[in-house]
């Protein structure tokens, strides 16, 4: 550890929720350097709903390197990309009637989000963008400007530019609905804010804290889009990938956006990056958006193989009954601990678990890890615990995982109780 303290940038992260130098994984599982084994209901973010080193797409990407497949090929044609293509139009686009075209951006979900903003302003000779309270749509400047934390913005760059943002589904409470209140202000022209190329959204907020849009909120926002002549783009960068149980996270309200984008789960824990978009959107001359790794080969394999999982109902009948079992324990968690106020909310595989009291979560991630399980905060203010392990995993490690959550709030609060009474005596 002490190379990475001395020589990696302050900016680290997650090393520092989860001090252990990891080593080897599978599956659901992670092990550090001294063997000890961790259950991973963090899944990169969202990058691993196939799980760590899927031995399906492992085998794959093997075998291509080892007949010396191409790797590296900037956007040239390759077997790779053709087989992919094909695997994604058949499984994915063919059966849900979804006629968009792809395009491969650079190989982060920033990279998508920035492609599909600069379309939509080219497209629509618009340049403001709507986003929602506590959207998170990744951290280069244009996907910046339509996140809500500030803690990743600062006035310095500039990022009150050509976005604005309007309040969630739920944002003032269940009696207010957000769709009229963003009405009112498009219809406007006095409103102050002007006509967008575009809304950007997320149908499930990951990172800002476990927020699920309403099917009937959803299928509004994509009606105000058509009103207002505005294109509808659906970050499934975090919940897309089968996460909520279907393909793609919208399709529970029936809604069909102009773009798409999707990253993490997509290429099976390799980085891969695209945006979807409706055929007549894709107006860029050839080479005008370019970019040195737009289309990775070895993620193409590995996502090809992942693909297979949606051949077949079997993965989105696991995720429903799998999801099941989460609501379920973690409503039990939240009665067992009625005095800490916990809200639960989720849908699929992606739960969040709301704890009011002040830094109380980061201390429920810490005791966790300690017991063996690795799980990210996410919110305004870190309160949410949230609960995203790989679609695959193994039901009796996803209830030994609810439990060690349950032991270390139990643990917590004993501990607190303890020191409360010491000080007391
Ligand atoms: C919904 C959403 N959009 C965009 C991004 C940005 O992706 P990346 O971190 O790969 O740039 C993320 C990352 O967490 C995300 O959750």
């Amino acid at each position: 550890m002490r190379i990475i303290e001395q020589l990696e940038s302050e900016v680290r992260g997650y090393v520092r929720s989860f001090p252990a130098i990891f080593d080897t994984a599978k599956g659901s599982y992670l092990w550090d350097e001294h063997g000890n084994r961790f259950i991973d209901f963090f899944a990169g973010a969202g990058t691993l709903n196939y799980g760590h080193n899927n031995p399906l797409l492992t085998k794959a990407v093997i075998e291509y390197l080892e007949r010396d497949g191409i790797v590296h090929g900037l956007d040239k044609a390759t077997v790779a990309k053709t087989k992919f293509l094909q695997k994604f139009y058949d499984t994915v686009l063919s059966p849900r009637n979804l006629e968009y075209k792809v395009q491969f951006t650079g190989p982060t979900g920033t990279n998508a989000v920035e492609t599909a903003l600069k379309l939509a302003r080219m497209v629509k000779r618009r340049s403001n963008i709507i986003a929602f309270t506590n959207g998170y749509h990744g951290l280069t400047l244009g996907s910046l400007a339509v996140t809500g934390n500030n803690f990743y913005r600062d006035e310095f760059y500039g990022m009150r530019l050509n976005a604005d943002h309007m309040p969630f589904d739920g944002y003032f409470g269940p009696d207010v609905n957000t769709i009229e209140y963003l009405r009112r202000f498009l219809s406007d022209g006095s409103s102050g804010i002007d006509l967008p190329a575009a809304i950007i959204v997320e149908t499930v907020q990951g990172e800002g804290g476990i927020h699920v849009a309403s099917d009937e909120w959803l299928q509004e926002l994509e009606q105000l889009c058509h009103d207002f002549d505005i294109l509808l783009i659906i970050d499934d960068i975090q919940v897309g990938n089968g996460r909520t149980g279907t393909f793609f996270s919208f399709e529970r309200a029936g809604i069909k956006p102009d773009m798409v984008v999707l990253s993490k789960s997509i290429g099976g824990g390799m980085p891969l990056a695209m945006l979807l978009m409706r055929p007549e959107l894709d107006q860029w001359k050839p080479g005008e958006h370019t970019g040195t790794f737009r289309g990775n080969n070895l993620a193409f394999i590995a996502a090809t193989e992942a693909l297979s999982y949606w051949d077949n109902e079997d993965l989105a009948e696991a995720v429903a009954y799998k999801g099941q079992i989460m609501e379920e324990e973690l409503t039990r968690i939240a009665e067992k601990y009625a005095d800490l106020e916990v809200n639960v909310r989720g849908v699929g595989m992606v739960w969040g678990l709301e704890m009011p009291r002040t830094g109380f979560t980061g201390e429920v991630l810490t005791e966790a890890f300690e017991k063996g399980l690795v799980i990210e905060t996410a919110g305004a203010d870190d309160e949410v615990l949230k609960f995203l392990p790989a679609l695959t995993i193994e039901e009796e490690t996803l209830r030994e995982g609810m439990q060690i959550i349950d032991q270390a709030i139990g643990d917590l609060l004993k501990k607190k109780e303890e020191m409360r009474t010491g000080d007391t005596q």
